[in-house]
């Protein structure tokens, strides 16, 4: 962290707002500057996975950002960057450096308990134009039915004050709800509400779908699970983080799915995509669900699209893609996944792996030829 070249920043930043005339009509100034000129984005978060692909795609738009963390994770991460100018405080508690300051769009990624994301939105309602808040699928009661769309019912919280995700993070999702309520309650009519599914690509750190292209470049005998129809959803970070800026730069508002691709994806075809993507050519061993259910496999991303996952994979997105959304092939996601896995020192690969050990695979794979000879 270089403190001088942030009081350097902050000092011109309140000056640039000073000019403006900044503080007696923010919704005034706001309104007034045209897109293109001079936008200024603030990211409550921006340096873990998906905030540093936000900065980026809204550095390219022409956006002037500014990020607020606690200066704990990958701090020093735009020390170098003119364009991007860093904030230091904890939302949960000290707001204070965002204080007296304006900006056209802010982008919350790091926003888990309602009372955080009310303070936020509750501080920034007059300074800001509008209030993006990165949610999740997660906020709907239930995967029961598929096609599910941004109208079906949200998980709800028997004590709407408790604030810890609870023993199975099963709390996640009704908070995720209660803070997109929170958002659009202290800022009204001007809320984007984003309900990602899983987000993948570089910089993941969840390990989730950094699995297939790693595994599939190793190649030799692997489990392809389920059935080779079975639906997965996933979003590349960079399509999500382009279409959050589209979203500021259109002022695009209201509550979106965020899910992909824009057509039913089976693992089967992921797998192919990594394949493609990575040059892998594995020999791929179909394993049904109840087998490695069974024998205590779970594999990421994938799940068989049966009860509590019966719509998991397969949530409605058209209203995203509608307002702009749009998805590279999964084949460039695995390629560029694998490239930035294959860059980091060992030990961080390690924790960027949700895998299956190849001796547990090689386990199911002999009890399933065992229990299927003949193939
Ligand atoms: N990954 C998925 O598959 C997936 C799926 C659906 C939805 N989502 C949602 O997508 C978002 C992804 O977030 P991300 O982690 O990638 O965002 P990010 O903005 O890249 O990283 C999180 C940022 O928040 C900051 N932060 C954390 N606690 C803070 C606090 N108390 N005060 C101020 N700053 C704080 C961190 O910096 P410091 O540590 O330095 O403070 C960091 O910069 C999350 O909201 C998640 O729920 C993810």
């Amino acid at each position: 962290m270089n403190g001088s070249r942030r009081e350097f920043l902050t000092a011109s930043a309140l000056a640039a707002g000073a000019a403006l005339g900044f503080g007696g009509l923010p919704r005034l100034s706001w309104a007034r500057r045209e897109v293109g000129a001079g936008k200024r984005m603030l990211i409550l978060g921006g340096t873990g996975f998906l905030g540093p692909h936000v900065v980026e795609e809204a550095k390219k738009a022409g956006w002037h950002v500014t990020t607020f963390t606690r200066g704990r994770t990958n701090a020093d991460l735009f020390e170098d960057d003119p364009a991007v100018e860093g904030l230091i405080g904890n939302r949960d508690g000290d707001l204070k450096s965002l204080e007296g300051k304006t900006w056209d769009a802010v982008v919350d990624t790091s926003g888990y308990v309602p009372r955080i994301v009310r303070d936020s939105a509750t501080l920034l309602k007059d300074s800001v134009g509008q209030y993006v808040f990165i949610s999740s699928i997660s906020a709907f009661a239930d995967f029961d039915k598929v096609g599910i769309d941004e109208s079906y019912p949200v998980g709800k919280m028997e004590d709407e004050t408790v604030e810890s995700m609870g023993e199975n993070f099963q709390n996640y999702g009704p908070l995720k709800a209660l803070c997109e309520q929170a958002a659009e309650a202290a800022i009204p009519g001007r809320v984007t509400n984003i309900r990602p599914g899983y987000i993948v690509g570089p910089r993941d750190s969840s390990g989730r779908f950094n699995y297939w292209p790693v595994r599939v470049k190793r190649g030799g005998e692997m489990i392809a699970p389920g059935d080779p129809s079975d639906p997965v959803q996933i979003i590349d970070v960079r399509d999500l983080a382009a279409w959050i800026v589209h979203c500021c730069d259109q002022k695009v508002v209201g509550v979106f799915n965020a899910t992909g691709p824009d057509r039913k994806m089976s693992i089967a075809e992921m797998i192919e995509a990594c394949k493609q993507g990575t040059g892998g050519d594995p020999k791929l061993v179909w394993i049904d669900a109840d087998f490695l259910q069974e024998h205590g496999a779970g594999l990421p991303i994938w799940a068989p699209p049966r009860g509590p996952y019966t719509g998991f994979a397969q949530v409605d997105c058209r209203r995203a893609i509608a307002a702009g959304l749009r998805f590279r092939p999964a084949s460039q996601t695995a390629r560029d996944t694998l490239e930035w896995y294959n860059a980091l020192p060992e030990d961080a690969r390690q924790r960027r792996l949700a895998a299956m050990p190849p001796e547990k695979e090689a386990e199911i794979l002999a009890a399933w030829k065992e229990a299927h000879p003949g193939g």
